[in-house]
């Protein structure tokens, strides 16, 4: 199964009255899969995007042409930056506030990493845990830490994490990638609370298996099969499956939502 036919090719056309006109997003981990999908999403909705990556610029920057080639006001810039060093998502923050000469509205960190070895917790060594907790549990605080701090209060202030159904479904050869999740889930949680007062919202968009290179990274076919088949559905997740929740949350509709975690799986979990 070839990743590349999950891709969104949907072309954002920016306007007057979009949902997210004259708002700030930055999408972390946007060059490829899901997060990119959602960038596009937010772009189409009207947001001025940042789009983040991590090691492959290409993408990023195909991407970025691609928002602003559909529009006589660019409104995309690619930047990269690693999630799990502070001063690189502070210099993230930075550049949007600096290329849009306007504060950060909405943040979604998409960035993450799933050790495609599937090991059991005996047989993951503390490397692999590290770096599973490096990007996804301490890049989703900084980007948490730095969104509490400077997201724009008073109305569409958005931080949109993006976790697992695995946290409900509990799989084995997924311990260290869940417990790596399930710490953003009780942090986001607990951030909503703390943001009384600030008109911000802060969730968790858990999807379940959603076709992507890190879904198909290391997998047999009869894994990819199970996943199909354990879906009431009866198929993969696509990673427009994702994006409207994301869209419909970043936007002043979404403003009762808050401090949930919302799993998007087709009803496997
Ligand atoms: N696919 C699924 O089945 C599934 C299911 C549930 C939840 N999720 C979650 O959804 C999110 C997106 O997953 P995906 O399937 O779209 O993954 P993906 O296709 O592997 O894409 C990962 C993205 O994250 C970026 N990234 C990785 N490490 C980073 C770092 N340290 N700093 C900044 N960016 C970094 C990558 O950039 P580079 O290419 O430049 O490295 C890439 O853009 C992840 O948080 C994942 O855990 C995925």
């Amino acid at each position: 199964m070839a990743a590349e036919s999950t891709t969104s090719t949907t072309t954002p056309v920016v306007g007057a009255g979009l949902p997210l006109k004259d708002r700030v997003a930055i999408v972390t981990g946007a060059s490829r899969g899901i997060g990119r999908a959602i960038a596009l999403h937010l772009a189409s909705l009207g947001a001025k995007l940042v789009i983040n990556y991590s090691s492959n610029p290409a993408p990023a920057h195909l991407l970025a042409s691609q928002i602003n080639n559909s529009s006589t006001i660019p409104h995309a810039i690619s930047i990269k930056a690693d999630i799990s060093d502070p001063a690189q998502v502070k210099s993230l923050f930075d550049s949007a506030e600096s290329a849009f000469n306007s504060p950060v509205h909405i943040l979604v960190n998409s960035a993450g990493v799933l050790d495609s070895k599937y090991p059991t917790l005996a047989d993951t060594t503390l490397d692999d845990f590290d770096n599973t907790f490096n990007v996804n549990t301490r890049g989703a605080f900084l980007c948490c830490k730095e969104s509490a701090n400077r997201i724009k209060r008073g109305g569409g202030g958005r931080i949109i994490c993006l976790t697992t159904s695995l946290v409900a479904a509990l799989r084995p050869c997924y311990a260290a990638y869940v417990g790596s999740k399930a710490a953003v889930e009780s942090m986001v949680k607990i951030l909503a609370k703390e943001l009384k007062g600030t008109g911000i919202t802060a969730n968790c968009v858990a999807p379940g298996p959603i076709a992507s290179d890190m879904f198909f990274a290391g997998k047999t076919e009869e894994m990819i099969q199970r996943a199909v088949d354990e879906n009431p559905l009866g198929r993969l997740g696509q990673t427009d499956d994702v994006v409207p929740l994301v869209g419909f949350l970043a936007s002043d509709a979404g403003q009762w939502v808050n401090g949930q975690i919302i799993r998007v799986n087709g009803g496997y979990v």
